[in-house]
């Protein structure tokens, strides 16, 4: 078999009995485990999720979820809509210490995932760029303007990104994997991308709308579209919403 990189990476992040070793974490160097911007350009709270409006059956939405393509370019998502599904991807549910839980898992509880939208159609929110803060349950506004065309064509041109209400855009802060899990971390921060993916799908199905999870894309062109180094910070992975066009 050839020497690829793929192979390699699986080989030399394997956990290996004999090639363990002790390791103790250095505790003053932790990173930060929230990104906040220092001027974003607003910050727009978000309404609180309201568990009576959201009660659909575990067992329909498995059985319903389907990625989802085609969407009605002019349909708007109401922001308590938005509300629900960024708490559906990585709400805070529990806390110990300074550890916020969250609705998706994350190995070591060290929740690498940085949460970035590319908003289209939302009610009261201007077309940009955002970045969701977990710990305050709020956006941070980067960049005003519809990057929708933009995105579409860093993503080859999947056209459901520009009929998208809204694009979610997942990036790893890496050293907050890296620093306990080491070389390892790189396994971890795209399982951990693709549990929150998932929890998107299952809460935009239980409220009807359409989800696609996008692998295929242009990294350093979604990197920079919202101005992330694609080091330390680099996008893994994306989805669109929209409102599935009636037939
Ligand atoms: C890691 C991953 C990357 C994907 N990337 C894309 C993508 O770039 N574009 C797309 O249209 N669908 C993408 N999909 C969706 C798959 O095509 C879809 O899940 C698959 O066809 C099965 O269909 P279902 O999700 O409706 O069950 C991706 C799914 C996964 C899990």
């Amino acid at each position: 078999m050839a020497d690829n990189i793929g192979d390699r990476f699986q080989k030399e992040t394997k956990y290996d009995p004999e090639r363990m070793g002790r390791h103790s974490l250095d505790r003053e160097n932790r990173p930060d485990q929230f990104k906040k911007y220092r001027s974003p350009a607003a910050v727009v709270s978000l309404p609180r999720v309201d568990p009576a409006k959201y009660r659909a059956s575990l067992f329909e939405v498995l059985l319903k979820r389907r990625s989802r393509r085609s969407y009605d370019t002019d349909a708007m998502l109401s922001m308590d809509d938005l509300a629900f599904l960024l708490w559906s991807t990585q709400g805070v549910t529990g806390r110990y210490g300074d550890t916020l839980f969250r609705t998706s898992p994350s190995a070591g509880a060290l929740y690498p995932i940085e949460t970035y939208l590319m908003v289209r159609r939302v009610e009261s929110l201007e077309p940009g760029i955002y970045h969701f803060r977990v710990d305050n349950f709020d956006l941070e506004l980067l960049r005003k303007g519809d990057y929708s065309g933009e995105l579409a064509m860093a993503a080859l041109s999947q056209s459901m990104i520009a009929r998208s209400m809204v694009t979610f855009i997942w990036t790893a802060v890496i050293q907050r994997s890296r620093w306990k899990y080491g070389q390892r971390a790189y396994r971890y921060i795209y399982l951990d991308a693709g549990h929150i993916c998932q929890n998107l799908y299952l809460g935009a199905e239980a409220i009807d709308y359409g989800c696609c999870a996008i692998g295929a894309f242009f990294d350093d062109m979604v990197n920079s579209i919202i101005g992330v180094d694609g080091t330390e910070e680099t996008t893994l992975y994306m989805a669109s919403i929209g409102m599935p066009r009636k037939r």
